[in-house]
């Protein structure tokens, strides 16, 4: 019955990482998905995942049990005190609902889902551009998506006027899906007198915010100020959904550790709100699994390892930090045309280089650099090693 059936293409970021593993070249080099690694090119596990991990297998009074639908009770309430902060009162008088989801897309989707059941009003708008995964996500669930101006690539930084202006003529209730820090494809973030801005805006129109927060800790080295934006919107006591991801800030890609909460208005709409995403959950996954969340609970409530965990974050973002003036560096000394300090003001994990597809196309042929055609690079993923690989490599394109 499905002899007819079409040839699916590659996923647009992880279809790169598939190209890359196809070739046998001694020099390539994955810019292509969001995942760090090392100075030497590896992946990273923390050292506090491992600390976390051994405590957990030596504890022999644990079992392998489901979790409860919405997840494990522990790993919820402290994944909710490190988005709003440990004073919030949103917290303190239970108006949060949480439920330990699939990593960012997985929290996502059941937000997404939750919304297509019981939210009046079905269109989200997405930046343009924003993560390739969002549009699918968000129609997949059966939402209406349409886009609001974000990036301009004259000055490679936030189209704020449009973005304004875009918000203003959407539709009242109409959800919006806001980066809570480091945009990704663009690096580029609001500054908070914008923040501010587009939070006023957002509230004055009963328009509905949707954090997606794939990089607390990444943009700045810091949870809290990663975390600002989000703290905004949930201080003025209004409604904000949340995604979570534990995936890049503990390095637990695989694991799929991540959270979606949802901020009411009052304890029991909360509570009702819990009652409701069981059962969005039950039948598209029965309930998470329990050893990434274990591990991530484990790390957020002793203090010890939480502050080791911090010191490793910072190690992670300072390492970009680092590779983005290297590559800066790099391109200055090749006298490669063109402006290139948006490598050093972008922020977060990527850098969106203004390449375009024919010279990504030309980098991944003649210098075996793989990366997403939109020409965006993951700073991660490069090294002291490799990034004069690069800088040859982006020369070449822009001159050639
Ligand atoms: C990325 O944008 O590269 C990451 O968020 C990984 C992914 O799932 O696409």
């Amino acid at each position: 019955v499905f002899a007819a059936i079409a040839q699916a293409p590659e996923d647009p970021i992880l279809g790169v990482t598939v190209a890359y593993n196809k070739d046998s070249s001694p020099i390539k080099l994955n810019l292509g998905v969001g995942a760090y690694r090392t100075e030497e090119g590896k992946p990273l596990v923390l050292n506090v995942v491992r600390k976390a991990e051994q405590l957990l297998v030596n504890d022999l009074s644990r079992v392998k049990e489901y979790l409860p639908i919405i997840g494990l009770a522990e790993f919820n309430k402290l994944t909710a005190k490190l988005i709003l902060g440990d004073d919030s009162p949103a917290i303190q008088e239970s108006r949060v609902a949480t439920a330990q989801c699939l990593s960012g897309t997985g929290s996502l989707r059941v937000g997404a889902e939750f919304l297509a059941k019981h939210y009046h009003q079905r269109t989200i708008y997405i930046p343009q551009p924003t993560w390739g995964n969002h549009l699918k996500v968000f129609t997949m669930a059966g939402l209406s998506v349409k886009t609001y101006r974000y990036y301009e690539p004259t000055t490679r930084g936030l189209h704020f006027q449009g973005l304004l202006e875009d918000l203003g003529a959407a539709p009242a209730g109409s959800i919006v899906l806001l980066h809570a820090c480091a945009h990704n494809p663009t690096g580029v973030d609001p500054t908070v007198e914008q923040w501010e801005q587009i939070r006023q805006l957002i509230r004055s129109k009963g328009l509905l915010p949707f954090f997606d927060s794939a990089y607390q800790g990444f943009a700045s080295g810091s949870l809290d100020a990663d975390a600002q934006s989000v703290r905004m919107f949930v201080a003025d006591g209004g409604e904000c959904f949340i995604a979570q991801s534990y995936a890049k800030n503990m390095g637990l890609y695989g694991e799929r550790v991540g959270a979606l909460s949802i901020v009411c208005k009052a304890a029991d709409v909360a509570s009702r709100v819990e009652s409701q995403l069981k059962l969005v959950i039950r039948p598209m996954y029965s309930n998470p699994p329990i050893h990434g969340a274990s591990i991530a609970a484990t790390i957020l409530k002793n203090s010890d390892m939480y502050n080791e965990w911090k010191i490793e974050l910072k190690a992670m973002a300072d390492r970009i930090i680092s590779m983005r003036k290297q590559l800066f560096d790099a391109l200055r000394a090749r006298g490669t045309p063109g402006d290139w300090s948006h490598i050093i003001k972008q922020i977060g994990m990527f850098t969106f280089t203004g390449l375009n597809s024919d010279q990504v196309a030309f980098m991944t042929k003649k210098y075996h650099i793989y990366m997403t055609s939109d020409g965006r690079i993951s700073m991660a993923g490069l090294s002291s090693k490799t990034a004069p690989h690069l800088a040859d490599a982006i020369h070449a394109a822009v001159t050639g």
